[in-house]
């Protein structure tokens, strides 16, 4: 059965958040104070040379916001396309489980969800303010509900390292920028090994992140996945997201 839920594009009222705001805001701190240092400060004549510190300290405060505005204009655009990118990966039924691990406000799950029927598509996270603006459970709801989707999500409160659902429960996993905010290696290998170990035999995982993402293909291939790394999407992302798709085969496993 096809599926013929309602289409991708997010509604007005819907706000998905923005990244990592202590980043941006610290980029746009350090990139006001050093182009505005540079603009009023004179080259220097030292033993008959002259050194423009002035002029290299204004174009490095230009790019750091350049930064902040190219965060933004990811999070506020490049993510729903990049979303739309990872859901047409899949070849959906309308009847999958699904599992958005660091869900935030829902952007994958509620996603997933518009393309099922009979399906049902999970959110997991900790909720870290400082990985997603209003970063929270009810925001979460709140977007499913605009969406017209909140009957088909369930959010739980779950760390991605230790999980609480049996083995073998989704057909489909997503993960977008969750897992390099895991600081140590050993608990990005745990987590890993837990989205091995929840993936159904023919299952198929998809892993987005900017950092680490050699290594999550890796651990996941340790694990008996087969998988394969995409190459950065360098137009619409930034910073720009590799997307490892990792396939747990079928029968004895
Ligand atoms: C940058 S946000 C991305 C949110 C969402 N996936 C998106 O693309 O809009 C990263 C999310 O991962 C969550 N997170 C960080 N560490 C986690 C962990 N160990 N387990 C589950 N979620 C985690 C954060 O709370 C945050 O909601």
């Amino acid at each position: 059965m096809r599926n013929t839920a309602a289409p991708d594009a997010a509604t007005p009222s819907v706000d998905y958040g923005i990244d990592a705001p202590c980043v941006i805001r610290n980029f746009l701190i350090a990139g006001v104070a050093m182009a505005s240092i540079g603009w009023f400060l004179p080259a220097l004549h030292v033993i008959g040379f002259t050194v423009n510190l002035g002029s290299a300290l204004f174009w490095w405060g230009l790019c750091n916001i350049a930064v902040c505005i190219f965060m933004i204009v990811y999070a506020k655009r490049g993510k729903l396309r990049h979303r739309d990118r990872m859901l047409g990966m899949i070849s959906w039924t309308g009847d999958e489980c699904v599992l958005d691990i660091g869900t935030g406000r829902g952007l994958l799950m509620i996603g997933a969800a518009k393309k099922l029927t009979t399906g049902k598509a999970y959110g997991i996270d900790i909720w870290n303010a400082e990985d997603l603006s209003d970063n929270s459970v009810q925001n979460a709801l709140k977007n499913a509900e605009a969406e017209g989707v909140k009957d088909k999500v369930e959010i739980r409160n779950e760390d991605a390292r230790k999980m609480s659902f049996a083995d073998g429960a989704f057909d489909v996993v997503f993960s977008n920028l969750c897992l390099h905010n895991i600081y140590d290696p050993e608990g990005r290998a745990q987590a890993c090994r837990e989205i091995a170990r929840v993936l159904k035999p023919g299952a198929t995982a998809l892993i987005s992140d900017f950092r680490h993402t050699k290594d999550y293909a890796r651990m996941l291939e340790q694990t008996g996945l087969r998988v394969s790394l995409s190459l950065p999407y360098l137009l619409d992302t930034f910073p720009p997201l590799r997307i490892i798709k990792a396939v747990k085969p079928k029968g004895n496993f």
